[in-house]
């Protein structure tokens, strides 16, 4: 196995003084390729922090996250949201599409933003791997909740990403679907050799992972 993502002796606060909050405090973490991770701790232990640092989404006061090679906090403002384009797949708890677009539409998106050309061959491949073959023309709001978030977990896996970082995706999902969900991710792993970092409050699913990493207090306890 090799490593695919790196964090180093990361560090986010907010606020000064007393009021100060050390949401990733000194955080050091390894992410093997074609794994799943689980992250798990209380509300406020820094998870979300933690994972938008990891994908580029904020900047952190010191520390080094490393994907694939590239120091991301290196790159400027523009080479990072290229990269992350590239190089990052997010899932989000409120799926985040795009209510004009049809589910194709949504899946291919970042590739179009990236300005690359859709192999219509491979989007049907993961159409078929989200279940959602038959609802290609369908739009976002004539779907159930697991199927919109099937539909994000598409638009993840379109540029083949080097991680897939979700950020409670089956949050808002009854517990039947949140396992349909979880069997999608699980699959991406299996077949796509994707590598996927998923925090969840849910302990029968963190079960399942093939890691699981508990966060205290801005850092990884185990
Ligand atoms: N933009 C911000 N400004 C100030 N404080 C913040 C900000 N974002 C997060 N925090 C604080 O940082 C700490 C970690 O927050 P974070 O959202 O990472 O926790 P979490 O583990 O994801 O919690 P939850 O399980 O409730 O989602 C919390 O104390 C939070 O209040
Ligand atoms: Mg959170």
């Amino acid at each position: 196995m090799s490593t695919i993502v790196e964090v180093k002796d990361l560090v986010k606060y907010y606020g000064k003084g007393e009021n100060i909050v050390k949401a990733v405090d000194h955080t050091s973490l390894k992410v093997e390729r074609g794994t799943f991770t689980a992250v798990v701790g209380r509300s406020g232990s820094g998870k979300s922090t933690l994972l938008q640092l990891m994908g580029g989404l904020d900047r952190p006061d010191s520390g080094e996250v490393i994907i694939d090679g590239t120091s991301i906090y290196t790159l400027n403002s523009n080479d990072l949201t290229v990269f992350r384009r590239r190089k990052i797949g997010f899932i989000f708890q409120d799926y985040n599409l795009i209510p004009s677009l049809n589910v194709w539409e949504n899946v291919v998106l970042p590739l179009g933003l990236d300005g690359r050309k859709t192999d219509e061959k491979e989007i049907e491949k993961i159409l078929d791997e989200i279940g959602l073959s038959d609802k290609k023309h369908a739009m976002p709001d004539t779907l159930s909740g697991g199927q919109k978030q099937r539909v994000a977990i598409g638009r993840a896996l379109a540029s083949y990403p080097s991680v897939i970082l979700a950020d409670e995706p089956t949050g808002n999902l009854d517990s039947r679907t949140e396992l349909e969900v979880l069997a999608v991710l699980k699959r991406c792993v299996a077949d796509f050799n994707s590598t996927i970092v998923m925090i969840t409050h849910n302990e029968t699913i963190a079960q399942m992972a093939d890691a699981v990493m508990v966060i205290e207090d801005g850092k990884v306890v185990r």
